[in-house]
């Protein structure tokens, strides 16, 4: 049998806008984790097994963009070996629809178990870009920061590759239906000077990022000036941040937090939940507070140091978060 795993992640800064090039910077949260077993059977069936989401299934009768499927169908491409003989068990601990990347988190614990079964090397680029695959799947046009850190399972700093093609160069980060461009991100790992504390709070809103994401094109089109403007904002402020990080000012990433929050209502994918946790952090005296991820309801996540941790933790309990944890960064 194989056995392999990938942690969850939150985004610090710069969700939504790293869709349209923007830098954000996401951080693993090891302790929730998806895990994926491969075992071999003695027939030519490949069986699939997801108790957490009520699912046992075979491979041949998945749709084309059923997401549990396509990795195994991609990886097992990747590896030219046929699927067959195998039964692929997956669980999680990772909540669905957070925004901590429990989608993303599935596909990188299948290829990675799969590559043991297999034996083969893989990279962590070669893991990132077959779970991105599946990404597009759930939401069209996936920045693919949520692949990456949770195949790198370290603090990134991602910018999403322009999207070039002989012809044109887009800003936006829209591949076009030819399908002929070359996606180049940037993948920066950066160090963290001096650890810090985040709780990860849970709305118990479950969203969809593909529709917050959806959404947040429709408005962009239809303004782009604004919404440009924004985004140009929000990259500033994860830019900051990140030199922040790096030298140790983690007291003013609080302030870069809550004005990222103000940005991101701004551009319609917060919502009265999180906005209820994120004045109770503040109130009970976290540094700062956002929504991470997709928004529209999954997490809020707040920065709290020793002193202020416990009663951000019930604060935000009281104000009807579902479940609470804490996460170290660093
Ligand atoms: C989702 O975790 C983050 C978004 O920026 C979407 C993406 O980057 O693909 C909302």
């Amino acid at each position: 049998m194989s056995k392999a795993s990938a942690s969850g992640k939150i985004i610090l800064f710069g969700e939504h806008a790293v869709v349209y090039g923007r830098p954000a910077i996401a951080v693993p949260v090891s302790h929730v984790r998806a895990q994926a077993s491969v075992h071999a059977t003695h027939d030519d069936e490949v069986t699939i097994d997801a108790p957490d989401i009520a699912r046992a299934f075979a491979l041949r009768d998945a749709p084309d963009d059923d997401p549990l499927a396509t990795i195994i169908r991609l990886t097992c491409a990747q590896f030219q070996v046929a699927p067959r003989g195998f039964r692929v068990q997956v669980r999680s601990t990772i909540p669905v629809a957070r925004g901590l990347g429990s989608g993303a988190a599935v596909s990188v614990a299948v290829a990675r178990a799969l590559a043991d079964f297999f034996a083969r090397e893989v990279s962590r680029e070669e893991i990132s870009a077959l779970a991105y695959e599946v990404e597009r799947l759930h939401h069209g046009t996936p920045s693919g920061i949520d692949n990456t850190v949770i195949a790198f399972e370290q603090p990134v700093y991602f910018v999403r590759g322009r999207t070039v093609s002989p012809t044109r160069t887009e800003q936006t980060g829209m591949e076009t239906a030819k399908g002929e461009n070359v996606r180049e991100s940037r993948i920066e790992s950066f160090h963290v000077a001096r650890p810090f504390t985040m709780i990860i709070a849970d709305t118990g809103v479950p969203a969809l990022t593909k529709v917050a994401v959806g959404d947040v094109r429709r408005a962009w089109e239809q303004n782009r000036d604004e919404y440009e403007t924004m985004f140009n904002h929000i990259g500033t402020l994860a830019h900051n941040a990140r030199v922040m990080i790096e030298q140790g000012a983690n007291e003013e990433l609080g302030g870069l937090m809550t004005v990222n929050q103000t940005w991101l209502t701004l551009l319609g994918v917060s919502s009265p939940e999180i906005q209820t946790l994120v004045d109770a952090a503040m109130n009970a005296g976290a540094r700062g507070a956002k929504l991470s991820g997709g928004g529209r309801g999954g997490n809020v996540i707040a920065l709290v140091d020793e002193v202020t941790q416990d009663n951000v933790m019930r604060a935000m309990r009281s104000a009807g978060a579902r479940d609470v944890m804490v996460t170290r960064v660093g």
